[in-house]
């Protein structure tokens, strides 16, 4: 059985030994909390019975449980500049004192460690038993959800305060290829452009697996949102949306 307050009581003691200054903490406890719900908003939607639903649901509250280190040992959250936040999240729980603070029932383990190594690479690894396979899905999707919001809703400036870009600012070739081709984009190390990095979060769409999930990203108009974050000074640099169908 799982207890889904006992795990949240267990996460925000567990956030506490965080830095509750620092923005970029807070940030991600309530990216944890979100996640949460849509995680359970997507296996609401696929009708699963009620322990899978609140698997998922775990699974959402859970898979950022790094972040918290890695902000504390880099001061990133950048995984480039620092550690892959889904191996140490795997790690992490994998210690069974810690994964036991969240769930008493050891019968989850294997599936929410895979859920939280798989949830952060560009594809699924292989070889997952069906509920692995589930559940990473299910988290890939939640996590996708919400950081569209947080590129839009949260992370969004006043009209006055859009940032411009001019024609000196293109979307790299690799980037637009991978759109053109339906793929999600494998991001490149170090800097990335602005419009390359508008570019990533428009690329989530062909990873997404469940209808919910497009619903919700239809819904709410993230992507046209994304793309009404630059104010384009020169057509040079506007992606046409008839170029990416
Ligand atoms: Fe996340």
């Amino acid at each position: 059985m799982i207890d889904i307050e006992k795990a949240k009581l267990e996460f925000m003691n567990y956030v506490k030994n965080y830095d509750q200054e620092n923005k970029m903490i807070v940030l991600k406890i309530s990216h944890s909390l979100r996640v949460m719900e849509q995680s359970k908003n997507i296996a609401e939607s696929l009708k699963l019975e009620k322990e899978q639903v609140d698997l998922a649901i775990l699974i959402g509250l859970l898979h950022d449980i790094a972040r918290f280190e890695q902000m504390k040992r880099y001061g990133t959250y950048e995984d480039k500049k620092s550690i892959d936040h889904g191996n140490l999240g795997a790690e992490m729980l994998s210690n069974l004192s810690f994964i036991r603070k969240f769930v008493s029932d050891d019968k989850y383990d294997n599936i929410i460690i895979v859920a939280v190594k798989n949830h952060n690479k560009y594809e699924i690894q292989d070889g997952l038993t069906d509920l692995e396979l589930l559940h990473s899905k299910i988290i890939r999707d939640a996590d996708k959800i919400d950081i569209l919001y947080e590129a839009t809703e949260s992370f969004w400036y006043k009209e006055s305060e859009k940032d411009f870009i001019d024609s000196s600012e293109f979307v790299s070739d690799e980037y637009f290829a991978q759109i053109k081709n339906h793929k999600q984009v494998v991001r490149k190390k170090g800097d990335v452009s602005r419009i390359d990095k508008i570019i990533s979060y428009m690329g989530f769409v062909f990873d997404f697996n469940y209808k919910y999930t497009f619903k919700t990203v239809y819904e709410k108009d993230y992507i046209n949102k994304i793309i009404d974050r630059l104010d384009y000074r020169s057509s040079k640099s506007r992606v046409k949306l008839e170029e990416i169908k």
